[in-house]
Order: C-alpha cells, then structure tokens, then sequence
C-alpha cells in the first residue's frame, strides 16, 4: 500500500497538468483528495494498524495530501492566470485604431486669422464688440457721414433686404457700422475692435469675394491724436506679421474719418501691400455716437481680414479659401 500512496503526488501532478480549466481541476482534487480516493481509503485502513506501524502511516498520508494540495492550488493559479489575459485578450478595445479613422478637423483659416487679430489687440488693451449684419440706411451709411446721395455711397456696392422702406434694411457693406453702435452703448474711453461679416455685390475673382470679412478698430479718449494711430497700426504690424515689417499711412478719403488714410505694409522684399484704412473719427461721427467732439477725440481703421489670411500663408486666389476644398484647408 505504501507504495501506491508514495505514488500518488506524481499522478495528482501528471492528471492536474492535463487539466485545461478550473472545472476539471476540482475533479482531479476530487479523485485524489475525495471521500472515496485512494488517499481516503488508506486513512480509514489506518484504524487496524499497530499504534507504530499507524504513526508513521498516517505521517505518510499527511505528507502525500499537503503535497497533492500544494500542486492542485499551484496549478488552479496557473490556470486562472491563462484565463485572464485570455479574457483582456477579447475584451481589447485599441483607442489608436478610432483615432486613425477620424481624422480630426481644425479652424477655418479665417477664423484662425481671426482669432489672432483679436488676441494682439485685446493683448494691447482693446475689447471685442460685435454689431448685426443686416443693418439700417441710418448705421451704415448716416451715421458715417455718408450723406444722401453722396457718390461714396456708390463705391460700396450695397445689397439691399426686402424689408421696410426702399433701401432702408441693407446687409452692412463695411464693419464700420459697429463704431456707432459701440459709442451708442458705452462712453469714452473706448478702445475696441469689432470682427465680422460684410456683404457687397461685386462678382468673384482672386481678390473680391461678395462675402468676407473685415476688422474694425475704435480709439475714442481724450486727447488722441494721429501720432497714436500710427504708433498703434505700427505696434500692430510687427506683431502680427513679425520684426521684418513695417507699415506707413498714404493719404485717402473716407467720409467717416478726417483726415483719412490707407495703411500700407511693407515686406521684407521692399514691396508695400495695401491693407485698409483708417483715419481721425471725423466729428460729425462722434456726434451720431452721442460724443462730444469737443472734449473727446479718436481713430479708428478697418482691413480686410481675409485678404491678411491670403498674405500670411502666400494664396494667390481668395476664392481658394472658400470652395471648401479639404485638400487646400487640410494645409493650413
Ligand atoms: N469701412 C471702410 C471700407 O470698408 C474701411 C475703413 C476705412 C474703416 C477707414 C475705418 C476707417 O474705420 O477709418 O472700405
């Protein structure tokens, strides 16, 4: 009988290796450990042994049983360890392959032009403000100095909205109707800039678009004068287009704005570029914003914001930006 006992840890070990699951692992236990394994019957067969013979029988046993346990539970730990990466196997969910397949968008380069305007300026100390699109005949045009008839009207090729009186409700063909909305709803001092979308009937080519975007810029303070519109434009241009520009005022004639200037950039090849235009906020303007000309002076400017995009990144064609190609703005 010893024998067969002392035999017992080597096949406990040989039928628990042959064991692929936790299942049959407890059959195994329950064939060699059981109450009817061999090891059980040997126990109760202990009874009819000499009290020696029993001692080191039953030390026997007890030795063949911590050893088949011992191997059991090592194999058990085996097993579930095998059964675990084999469940994170199938419950894998790789997040790279999802990233792959959305190729992830990004702002329009307008916006992005945009954006940074507005940082450099609320960097310098301005605020943002922003007015209607369609606007009336009195912000658009009166209130700029435009008056009735003037052939300045003409030069903005207006879309007129069927609403009210005739050419009363247009959509506004320059940002600059935002000054007087600004002035109508704070007092000086005003530093603002005012973003946005501007509408004017003119056919597309590389340079026009009947929609675009422009810039408008609003200093109303006591005691400012065209030094400080130059020192600002000139601030302005090194910062946004970098240390190898400057800028230079050529003069011009808005009715809003007296005296009136273009603003020119100059690149670092030497070339100048026309870039919008600016002047004195004309008096006659400060009044129709509920400002005392004569104890408040400002400036003011307007570019194009679209036309600095087209600048910085070297397009040739602004209808480029807007066909909403992805190719073409996957680039910028
Ligand atoms: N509103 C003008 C335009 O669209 C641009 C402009 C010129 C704005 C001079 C200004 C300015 O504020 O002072 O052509």
């Amino acid at each position: 009988m010893n024998a067969d006992i002392a035999d017992l840890p080597a096949r406990a070990e040989q039928a628990a290796g042959g064991a692929t699951s936790l299942d049959e692992i407890q059959r195994v236990s329950t064939d060699f450990l059981g109450k009817k394994s061999a090891l059980a019957e040997a126990k109760k067969a202990l009874g009819a042994l000499d009290p020696d013979a029993r001692r080191s029988a039953g030390q026997l046993l007890n030795e063949v049983r911590d050893r088949i346990e011992s191997l059991l539970d090592a194999r058990r730990h085996e097993l579930s360890q095998t059964a675990r990466v084999a469940q994170l196997e199938t419950e894998r969910l790789d997040l790279t392959e999802i990233r792959e397949r959305t190729r992830l968008g990004h702002l329009h380069l307008v916006t992005q032009a945009r954006d940074r305007l507005e940082d450099l300026f609320v960097g310098m100390g301005f605020t943002v403000a922003e007015g209607p699109e369609i606007e009336d005949d009195w912000h658009n045009f009166g209130a700029l100095n435009f008056a009735v008839g003037h052939p300045a009207r003409a030069m903005q090729d207006t879309f007129y909205v069927n609403y009210g009186e005739p050419e009363s409700t247009l959509l506004r063909t320059h940002t600059s109707p935002v000054q007087i909305r600004v002035m109508q709803s704070q007092s000086p001092p005003i530093y603002s800039i005012m973003p946005g979308r501007v509408f004017r009937q003119d056919t597309a080519d590389a340079t026009h678009m009947p929609v675009f975007h422009q810039i408008e810029g609003l200093v109303v303070d006591r005691g400012i004068t065209f030094a400080d519109l130059a020192g600002t434009l000139e601030a302005f241009t090194s910062a946004y287009f970098g240390p190898g520009f400057t800028s230079r005022l050529r003069p011009s004639y808005f009715p809003f704005t007296e005296p009136s200037a273009e603003y020119d950039i100059r690149r670092p090849d030497g070339s100048w570029l026309e870039l919008g235009g600016c002047g004195m906020v004309h008096p006659n303007v400060l009044l129709a914003g509920g400002i005392d000309p004569e104890e408040y002076s400002g400036f003011a400017f307007g570019f194009g914001i679209d036309r600095l995009a087209l600048m910085r990144h070297g397009v040739d064609d602004l209808r480029e930006m807007f066909i909403n190609d992805v190719r073409f703005l996957r680039q910028f």
